[in-house]
């Protein structure tokens, strides 16, 4: 082996290893391969020592330079939220007509409050505000409390007929059947009148039954049933219905009048919260 031996053939030097007449040639690892190996053996070194990396038995070797992913996200999220804090104080400050003057505010305001519709108040008013049975829908531009930003703002700090808020809206329908205000017959006659006013079947527009609405009814639903929404007398002259929209349903209304609830909010989730509600409801559409 101490000379050289040649391959006849591609010219090149063998190892000198032979296999039944195969030989070896010598053909070296490229130098620039060779050091990048080296090199990636060093990084590896380095890394470990630098970085976590070696499993231990509940943990891992930390590393000389203290670096945690959770430790990066843990300040991330404390950023995120100084972020937030300060909008959210923000808007907690401002009163409701300059957040609306800035789009920024507005947007943020509007993609808290629709994400706290859908945990709050999606059960009884539906996931898109659309209303039940009893329960208003939020979209439509008719407004028991009023559908100016500050009006909405009211009823949803406030709530209706809310039994621990001082503030709550009220006002309760007699029961002019139940409790005899008005005689059988009159409450036919003033249920058809009603019935009339938006041209439910059934309906029958009488002199006796005008005068029984304007005497017992347009003081919270308006002379002409347009509503009253200091009183938070719903309209009766249109479509919408809070109850039935039939004349039985009118009937049921007069005989024992029902009551929706609506919880207030403002105790219970604070100011920026109700502000960023507000301009998400008045922002459906329906908002005066
Ligand atoms: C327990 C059921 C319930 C929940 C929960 C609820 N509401 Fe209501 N809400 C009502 C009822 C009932 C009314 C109608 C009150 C009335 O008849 O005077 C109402 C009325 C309103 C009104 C006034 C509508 C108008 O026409 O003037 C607004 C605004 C409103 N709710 C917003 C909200 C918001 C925002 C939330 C969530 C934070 C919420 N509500 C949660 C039951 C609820
Ligand atoms: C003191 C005020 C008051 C008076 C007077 C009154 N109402 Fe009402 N009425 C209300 C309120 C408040 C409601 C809504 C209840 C609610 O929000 O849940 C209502 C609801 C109704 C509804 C149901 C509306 C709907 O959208 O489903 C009808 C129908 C109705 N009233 C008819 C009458 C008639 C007819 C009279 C007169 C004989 C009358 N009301 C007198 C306050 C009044």
């Amino acid at each position: 082996m101490s000379e050289r031996d040649i391959d006849e053939l591609s010219g090149i030097e063998t190892t000198g290893h032979e296999w039944d007449g195969i030989k070896e040639l010598n053909n070296p690892l490229p130098r620039w391969w060779l050091w990048t190996f080296y090199g990636t053996i060093v990084f590896a070194i380095g890394y470990t020592i630098a970085f976590p990396a070696w499993p231990l038995i509940s943990s891992a070797t930390s590393g000389v330079l203290g670096y945690s992913s959770r430790a990066d996200h843990a300040a991330e999220v404390a950023a995120a939220e100084a972020a937030q804090g300060g909008t959210i104080a923000r808007i907690a400050e401002l009163p409701v007509a300059d957040i609306l003057a800035d789009p920024n505010l507005t947007r943020f305001a509007t993609a808290g409050g629709k994400s706290m519709f859908k945990v709050y108040c999606s059960q009884c008013h539906g996931t898109g505000a659309t209303g039940a049975a009893g329960y208003p829908n939020l979209n439509d531009d008719e407004w028991i409390w009023g559908g100016t930003i500050d009006q909405v703002y009211a009823s949803i700090a406030h709530g209706a007929r809310s039994p621990v808020d001082p503030d709550t809206h009220y006002s309760f329908m007699p029961n002019f059947g139940a409790d005899a205000l008005l005689e059988k017959p009159q409450l036919a006659v003033v249920a058809k009148q009603v019935a009339s006013l938006s041209g439910i079947e059934g309906g029958e527009d009488t002199e006796e039954g005008r005068l029984l609405f304007a005497d017992n009814c347009a003081s919270c639903h308006g002379e002409r049933g347009e509503g009253v929404i200091d009183i938070g007398g719903p309209s009766l002259n249109d479509s919408i219905w809070l109850y039935e929209g039939t004349l039985a349903g009118i009937e049921a209304q007069l005989e024992r009048a029902r009551h929706g609830v609506m919880p207030a909010w403002h105790a219970r989730l604070g100011e920026a919260s109700v502000k960023q509600l507000a301009i998400y409801v008045h922002g459906l559409g329906g908002g005066q």
